[in-house]
Parts: structure tokens; sequence; C-alpha cells
């Protein structure tokens, strides 16, 4: 296991959001001519969602009757058999799902987030790269969507048909009572168990000590997982899981710590019935 760099930004960037705030507050106070404000709302993508809260998600009853060529379309027309095999879980604003496009070009990346607004720039931000290299033909194997992946992974996956998923930097939920919230459970790794097909690997990181070690020690205790210890010279999705998403720039950028862990989807195991 290999360590590099990360502290907890959250400190810091709360303090600057309240000093800009109370500028602003400051500025306003000072104005006399009432001007019309921007409805914050329109201009702000709000840092957390609630995954727990009955948001409204077009999701198909099964894998089969969802039409994925809205999202591969030049890529499904020639394969039409090919499917997604790689899914980044909570990919925010897409940094490894661009990362991937190049280290995977024959497999197809999904990245799914939960919050609107992240997912319209993830899709801008593929559009513009499938535009600018349309004569090489790349990006056209990863993609966004918007759904919570607590709720409906089995309705977008068959068994077994992930080779690869991620976990990156998720929203720690600090306070217990919303441990709830977070992306990794016994019930929710049942569920990525389902969809990951067996060999296939389970990737997580975080720059929050307590995150990593309840993520690992939830996969520790899953008997459908088991842990492979991999350096980054050893898988090259590594130096993409500790660089290419923002949050991890972030981390580097103030120097900060990270934690990752790698399990690895194994069979069932057999019940050994020993009594004679
Ligand atoms: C802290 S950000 C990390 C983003 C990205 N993985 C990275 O490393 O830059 C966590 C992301 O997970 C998304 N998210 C949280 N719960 C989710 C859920 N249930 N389904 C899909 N996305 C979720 C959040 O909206 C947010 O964009």
């Amino acid at each position: 296991m290999s360590e590099s760099s990360t502290t907890t930004t959250t400190t810091n960037s709360v303090s600057n959001t309240n000093s800009n705030n109370n500028n602003k507050r400051a500025n306003s106070a000072n104005t006399t001519e009432k001007k019309k404000k921007p409805i914050k709302p329109y201009h702000r993508i709000k840092a957390h969602a609630n995954p727990q809260s009955d948001s409204n998600f077009d999701y198909p009853v099964s894998p089969s009757c969802y039409d994925w060529s809205k999202h591969y379309n030049k890529t499904l027309s020639e394969q039409p058999e090919k499917r997604v095999t790689i899914a980044d879980v909570g990919c925010g604003y897409g940094g490894l799902l661009v990362g991937l496009a190049s280290t995977f070009p024959d497999r197809l990346a999904l990245g799914l987030e939960i919050r609107d607004k992240v997912v319209q720039y993830v899709e801008d931000r593929i559009e513009k790269l499938r535009k600018d290299n349309e004569e090489k033909n790349q990006y056209q194997n990863i993609s966004v969507l918007k759904t919570n992946a607590m709720k409906y992974l089995p309705n977008l996956f068959y068994k077994g048909q992930l080779e690869k998923i991620f976990f990156l930097f998720p929203d720690p939920h600090f306070k217990k009572a919303n441990h709830k919230r977070r992306i990794i459970s016994p019930a929710l790794l049942a569920e990525y168990a389902y969809v990951i097909k067996v060999g296939g690997l389970a990737y997580f990181i975080s720059d929050v000590e307590e995150l990593y070690l309840w993520m690992h020690e939830h996969f520790k205790g899953h008997p459908l997982f088991e842990e492979v210890k991999l350096e980054p010279t050893d898988d090259p999705c590594i130096p993409l899981i500790l660089n290419a998403t923002e949050e991890g720039r972030k981390v580097n950028r103030i120097d900060g710590k990270k934690w990752y862990g790698v399990f690895r989807r194994i069979e069932a195991p057999t019940s050994n019935n020993t009594s004679q």
C-alpha cells in the first residue's frame, strides 16, 4: 500500500468561504442603490448531495431496457455488442474518465454522478474532447450518467458486467448520523459484488484517513472481496486514482495525504459440509 499526499481541505475552504461571504455582506451593506442580485441557486453547485433523498431519476427497469447509444453512439454503431465495463462512482468533474479514455481505449467507461450541474459539466467536457479529437476518434469510449449510484446500479448493469469500479474521494459524511450516506456499506458492497465480475477490481481512495479505514474495513469484512496490494507501477489505474481526479489534484496542491485500497471480486465461498 502506498501513501502519498493529503490532509483534509475542509477547514481552509470553509474559512475562505466565510471571509468571502463577510466581504460580500459588507459590500452590499455599503451600497445604497439596491441592485438585483443574481439568484444564487442558479449559479452555484451544491458541494454535497444527499444520496438518500428521494430525487427523481430516470432509470431503466433492467439493464436490457437502457439505450446506451446516446452515450457511445459512434462505438456502438460499429460494435453494438459492446458494454460498459468500467464505472466511476461519484465521478465529479470527470478527471478519471478522461484518463481512462486513453488508458483503456477498447473499453467503455461510465461516470455516475448525482449532481445535475456536475453531470452537465462532464457531458460538455466530453463533447468538447470528442470534437477536438475527432480525427483520432478519441473519447468516444467515455460518458457520464446522472444517477444515484446507491440505488440504481443493478438497474443499469448486468450481473458480473463490470471489470473495474472506482470510488475516488467519496463524500466523507463525517457525522455518525450521516454514516448511512457513505458510498461503502455492507448492503452496498453486496450490490457492487453483484455487478463486478469475478476477478474484477474495486479501487477506492480518500484523503480522510477515517473514511479510508471505514472503506478498507468494510471491503475486508466482505466475503466476496479480497485485498490486492498494488503499487503505482503495478497497475496503470493507481497513478490515475492518485492524480487524475479533481479532488486528487486539490490534495496534491496542499501536499496532503491520500490512502488507497484495491479489492478483487472473488467467487462466493463454497459451503464446506464437514459433518459426516
Ligand atoms: C468529493 S466528490 C469526488 C469526485 C471525484 N471522484 C474526484 O475524485 O474528483 C464526490 C462526488 O460523488 C458524488 N456522489 C455522491 N453520492 C453519490 C451517489 N449516491 N451517486 C452518484 N454520485 C454521488 C457527489 O455529487 C460528488 O461529485
